[in-house]
């Protein structure tokens, strides 16, 4: 299969390059730059070197061995870094110029292809280049820089100092489209869904013999990375869906209809009680957590120990989530799964099918794979479920008031078509009482605070400027119909500084 490569020299917008490629048709894959092969195989087409956040003067080098052998896009500080290395030079800029500027085209070349010109572009650099490198033309400026844009035809190296994959540039798209079919040649015919196949017998292959268990929380990765196992191997896959009374209203019931619908045989484990007596007089969000973890993880291995011969764990991590530990080129690492520590504690060896994909490819292979859009438009939902958001003590009375709020908000977002509008959106219970009457009697309620965010990876989220009809209506019945509440607010905050959950 025809591969881009993204090189990645740390700069935050990396996997985004990546994204966008597949977005366009093309498979992508990114390497840390400190871990790159010495060959390039043949299916690798086409190379992106990614910006970075170090300078030219002391960041990582670039592996000019590649160049000449395939078309290269250097984006930022690898354009900079291969005008400093080829010739050219580099100026040590006091400001750092970062936002949006005017790029006028000032010649003609295939990267420009339908661009417009000045096109606005998105910059985020502290060098400059003052020189091109030997062979090189310039491309284009802006009002600040001299060279935004340079190529060196005869090495087919192609050079941008700003942004191409942020949405933010108008015309990225157009510019990385150009890259990839009118340079590398590229045909364009990655579909998550067309690899179906071909994972099914790659899990085959990877699990000849034994048999494979696999938690399932009804979110959506778990699921389809099930599904795709379940298709591999049949029966020889045990799902396990620990019911922690931690859910929504109604929500087992709803992932197990799930399950059904598309024939995944599913094991429902009712642990309602054990959760709620471990959770009892605990209050610090930490020690929650760390609480349900570590009974999630002994009720699973109970379960998995009454199977004879299991030796495959099936987790649903995602590309993002094996980038984010994986590369360590970039700063940020996660912790996760639900089940970590599992695989050592039982020798089980971990099967990840859904390591390669983003979650909107997740959404496209589950939906091939007959899952009903209802399940597939669901917003994310904490491991550690409702706990999360009822804040203090979780006693089944406060868990309750919190399902009825939270499915009468979840019911007005989709009445008025707001549900798919949000990333996220859901209801939190506060331990603060607030005086209030009801009738001729004084009361003394709790308080709900309501949360919608936009966002598109949960890295950051602003909140949704939800219409004020909406909110009444969301207060006025949460307030007539859940005993106890006194009193709903709406949450203002973005993230950062404040999380999308409260605890
Ligand atoms: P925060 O609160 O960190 O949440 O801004 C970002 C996104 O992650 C979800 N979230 C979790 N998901 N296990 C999960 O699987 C967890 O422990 C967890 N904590 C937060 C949160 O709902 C939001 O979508």
């Amino acid at each position: 299969m025809e591969k881009l490569w993204v090189v990645d020299f740390g700069s935050q917008y990396s996997l985004l390059i990546v994204r966008r490629a597949r977005e366009l048709g093309v498979y992508a894959e990114l390497l840390p730059w400190n871990r790159l092969p010495t060959q390039l195989p043949s299916e690798v087409k086409g190379i992106i070197f990614s910006g970075s956040y170090a300078s030219v003067s002391e960041g990582p080098p670039l592996p000019v061995e590649w160049i000449g052998q395939r078309p290269v896009l250097a984006i930022c500080y690898s354009a900079q870094w291969l005008a400093a290395h080829g010739g050219g030079s580099v100026a040590e800029s006091h400001s750092r110029e970062y936002g949006p500027a005017k790029l006028e085209l000032t010649n003609g070349s295939p990267l420009w292809s339908g661009v417009s010109s000045p096109t606005r572009v998105w910059m985020s650099h502290s060098d400059t280049i003052t020189a091109l490198p030997e062979g090189a033309r310039s491309l284009g400026r802006t009002e600040s820089i001299p060279h935004a844009a340079y190529e060196i035809p005869s090495q087919k190296v192609y050079a941008v100092q700003f942004h191409p994959e942020v949405a933010h540039t108008e015309e990225g798209g157009t510019i990385l489209r150009n890259f990839l079919y009118e340079i590398c040649g590229f045909t364009g015919e990655w579909r998550p869904e067309a690899e179906i196949d071909s994972i099914i017998q790659a899990l085959r292959a990877q699990m000849p013999a034994g048999q494979a268990i696999g938690a399932l929380s009804g979110g959506i990765d778990s699921t389809v990375a099930a599904l795709l196992v379940y298709r591999a191997i049949g029966e020889r896959f045990h799902g396990i869906f620990v019911d922690t009374g931690l859910l929504r209203e109604g929500e087992a019931e709803a992932v197990l209809q799930a399950y059904e619908a598309v024939g995944l045989p599913v094991k429902r484990v009712r642990a309602q009680l054990p959760f709620l007596s471990a959770l009892r007089g605990v209050t610090d969000p930490e020690v929650k957590r760390k609480t349900i973890g570590r009974l999630f993880i002994e009720i699973f291995e109970a379960e998995a120990r009454q199977l004879e011969d299991v030796r495959y764990l099936v987790q649903g991590t995602i590309y993002p989530d094996v980038v984010e530990s994986g590369t360590g080129v970039s700063a940020t690492i996660k912790s996760h799964h639900n089940v970590g520590g599992l695989p050592e504690r039982l020798a089980l060896q971990l099967v990840e099918p859904l390591r390669l994909f983003f979650k909107d490819e997740v959404r496209a292979l589950g939906w091939k794979l007959g899952l009903p859009e209802r399940f597939l438009r669901r917003h994310p939902f904490p491991g550690p479920g409702l706990a999360v958001r009822v804040l203090g003590e979780v006693t089944a009375e406060r868990l309750e008031r919190l399902r009825r709020a939270d499915a009468i908000f979840l019911q007005v977002l989709e009445e008025s078509g707001w549900y798919d509008k949000t990333w996220q959106a859901f209801a939190v219970l506060l331990p603060q009482r607030s005086v209030g009457v009801a009738g001729d009697q004084r009361r003394y309620g709790e308080t709900i605070a309501l949360r919608a965010v936009s966002s598109t990876d949960g890295m950051t989220a602003e909140p949704t400027p939800l219409p004020s009809e909406v909110l009444f209506e969301a207060a006025r019945r949460i307030l007539a119909e859940v005993p106890d509440i006194g009193r709903v607010v709406y949450d203002l905050s973005t993230k950062p500084p404040a999380t999308i959950e409260w605890e």
